[in-house]
């Protein structure tokens, strides 16, 4: 989740919109220990608990940082689902639980690493 990034974007009153706020499923590699976001475990148990979809669950978890969200869907169901998370608030307890479930660059699948050169930029890597 970028979190050194997004302090400095909070300290400048920057806002920050969420880069595959799904997780880009299809994109994602399926191991044993890390599932797909929108199958894994425990967003599915608070999901249940809350009778949200898991999608809604990572979307609200985001809206909730501060974060915008931009999900993309082809089906009209899913469209108007991850709409509806404006009905209900993660508690804290809950917001922590999926904080665990950030793996800082290890998650990050968009490197940009196919910009030749960069990595050379003053700022890299941003
Ligand atoms: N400018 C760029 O270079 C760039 C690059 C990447 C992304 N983006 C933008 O960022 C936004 C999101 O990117 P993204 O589509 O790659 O990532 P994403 O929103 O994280 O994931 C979209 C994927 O999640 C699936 N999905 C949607 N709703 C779901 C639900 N309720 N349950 C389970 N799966 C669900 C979709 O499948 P279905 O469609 O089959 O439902 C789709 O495969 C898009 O608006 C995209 O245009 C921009």
């Amino acid at each position: 989740m970028q979190r050194d990034m997004r302090a400095v974007c909070d300290k400048h009153g920057i806002t920050v919109c969420a880069f595959y706020p799904l997780g880009a499923p299809y994109l994602e590699i399926r191991t044993e220990e890390h599932p797909p976001l929108v199958e894994h475990p425990l967003v599915a148990k608070i999901a249940s608990q809350r009778g949200k979809t898991t999608a809604q669950i990572l979307l609200r978890h985001l809206i909730q940082h501060g974060l915008i969200v931009i999900p993309k869907s082809v089906r009209v169901e899913r469209v108007k689902k991850n709409f509806q998370v404006f009905d209900f608030e993660l508690s804290a307890e809950e917001m922590a639980q999926l904080d665990t479930l950030n793996r800082d660059g290890a998650g990050r699948m968009f490197t940009c690493d196919f910009y030749k050169g960069f990595e050379r930029h003053p700022e890299y890597p941003f």
